[in-house]
């Protein structure tokens, strides 16, 4: 490995490429190679939208995720990292939001690190969606001593009872879309609906910013985020 070689996770913000911030378009630029996740080599993935935005002319190499098995597609996703340190080059690639939070990026950074263990691995922090939702809803998140708990709800919305058992604490539900329904339910049970708020796709196609009590009538996308301010 050269000196000069690196992997770069680069975070890009949730959708509007206004939201890709100045480090994350030089490392971009700078980059030999720009790698970006997409669920088929055919498919332009939402980073990869992004990036074409934010910083047009840049090449954009396609790593192709089966979530159906997720281990081979990492795998495979590093064994392309690995080449690239390999042959000295310094690659950029591009995530959702944060690279350091719920991102792929940290399955195939640890791979390659098992690969090559002197590997330089670096991140370029990126906005969440989360983040975003809070501006477009004018929803403050925290306050004085209040909380933080990010949860995610893939597997159902159980998650929220623990996460809502402390009124001082906010709530920010990622990957619970599909169950948005049966979390307006148990928020309201906990007396937090009001105030909850919901973004759908955000700066992406399709948009949607809302109360969940108004989003609820029936499910939401996987890029759905949900806040639950705290209830003070
Ligand atoms: C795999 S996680 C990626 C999180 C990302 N690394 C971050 O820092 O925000 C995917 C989840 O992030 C949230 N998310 C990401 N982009 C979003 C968007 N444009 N609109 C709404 N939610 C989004 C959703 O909850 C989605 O299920």
């Amino acid at each position: 490995m050269s000196a000069g070689s690196a992997l770069i996770g680069v975070g890009v913000g949730p959708g509007d490429p206004e939201l890709l911030t100045l480090r994350a378009a030089r490392v971009i630029r700078d980059a030999d190679v720009v790698l970006a996740p997409s669920s088929a080599l055919d498919a332009v993935g939402r980073a990869e939208s992004i990036v074409r935005q934010a910083c047009p002319g840049v090449r954009i190499e396609r790593l192709a995720f089966d979530m159906g098995d997720a281990a081979a597609s990492i795998d495979a996703a590093a064994a392309t990292v690995v080449a690239g340190l390999d042959a000295g080059r310094r690659l950029a690639f591009v995530t959702l939001g944060d690279p350091n939070v719920y991102s792929t990026f940290s399955s195939v950074a640890a791979r390659v690190r098992e690969l090559r263990p002197d590997a330089r691995i670096e991140t370029v922090p990126g906005i969440m969606a989360f983040q975003e939702l809070a501006s477009r809803s004018g929803t403050v998140v925290l306050q004085n001593a209040e909380r933080l708990a990010l949860v995610t709800a893939l597997d159902g919305p159980d998650v929220l009872d623990a996460a809502l058992t402390d009124p001082t604490q906010a709530v920010v539900v990622y990957k619970g879309g599909r169950h948005l329904p049966e979390m307006a339910k148990r928020l309201a049970a906990a007396g937090r609906l009001d105030g909850a708020v919901m973004g759908e796709l955000l700066g992406l196609p399709g948009e949607r910013v809302l109360p969940v009590a108004e989003a609820a009538e029936g499910p939401a996308a996987y890029l759905a985020t949900v806040i639950v301010p705290p209830a003070g």
